[in-house]
């Protein structure tokens, strides 16, 4: 098959097709045969060598992690997976490989892809939005009522990130500048700060949860509004 691969520490400009065997599968992995594939920042931080303390590389590298597609074998430890279902998939950032004709994934970064979205599109969404997921329900606990500040929220976390919190039946408060007003409140959003011209510090109370993908002063800001409503023990707070 045909894989993308660096073989130093660099850019996607040092990327090289090369043909490479398909991959073995292991008992809790599956084969994806892969229709599309994207981009993420965390791809490019990895190739750079920026993630190396976390995510140590080694070479030659195949490229890339977020990837849709449909299964073309389950180890026999991940029989949930059959033969033909279309699925989206995180490839383990070490191992890479997504940028391939047929990817191994381990069975549990693997999910069905969202019925009705073209594979193109889903392709951009694990990384993204498990980063949403993983920071407003497994970390933050974010619960239906509660009332969450996502910052950012026209960007690839932030608008999975609006979407994921209204399904589970929480208020969304975001920021996002006023070109994007519209988008944001269309994903679920009851109130759109405009970041570039409003001080949201003054237009926000009492949120429960913060998801913060700014940092610096917005997050300092962003924890003091979150603070007052700990403070008066209504809530658990935490931040993404
Ligand atoms: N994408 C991922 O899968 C992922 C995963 C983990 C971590 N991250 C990290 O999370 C950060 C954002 O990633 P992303 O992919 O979501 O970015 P993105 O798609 O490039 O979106 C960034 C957004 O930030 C908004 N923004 C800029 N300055 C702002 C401010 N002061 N206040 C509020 N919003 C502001 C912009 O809003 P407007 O367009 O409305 O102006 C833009 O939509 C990056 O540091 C990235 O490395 C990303």
């Amino acid at each position: 098959m045909k894989a993308a691969r660096i073989r130093a520490y660099g850019d996607l400009g040092g990327a090289v097709v090369e043909d490479v065997p398909v991959p073995e599968v292991g008992p809790h992995e599956v084969l994806i045969r892969v229709v599309a594939a994207s981009i993420n920042p965390l791809d490019i931080k990895l190739i750079g060598g920026g993630l190396d303390a976390y995510f140590p590389l080694a070479f030659p590298y195949s490229l890339g992690t977020d990837l849709a597609g449909t299964v073309e074998r389950a180890g026999a430890l991940a029989a949930r997976w059959r033969p033909g279902d279309t699925v989206i998939a995180r490839a383990d950032p070490v191992r890479g490989g997504a940028f391939a004709e047929f990817a191994v994934v381990p069975a549990t970064r693997v999910a069905a892809a969202p019925a009705g979205l073209p594979l193109a599109v889903a392709a951009g969404l694990p990384t993204a939005a498990g980063t949403a997921w993983q920071a407003l329900f497994e970390t933050a606990c974010l619960s239906a009522g509660q009332t969450v500040l996502i910052h950012a929220a026209a960007g690839g976390v932030g608008s999975a990130a609006v979407q994921l919190a209204r399904c589970a039946g929480a208020r969304v408060v975001a920021t996002a500048s006023a070109a994007n007003a519209d988008l944001v409140r269309r994903l679920g959003a009851s109130h759109v700060i405009d970041y570039r011209t409003e001080d949201f510090t003054a237009m926000v109370r009492d949120v429960d949860v913060v998801l913060d993908i700014i940092g610096g002063d917005t997050q300092q800001h962003s924890l003091r509004r979150a603070a007052a409503r700990r403070e008066a023990g209504q809530h658990r707070v935490a931040a993404g």
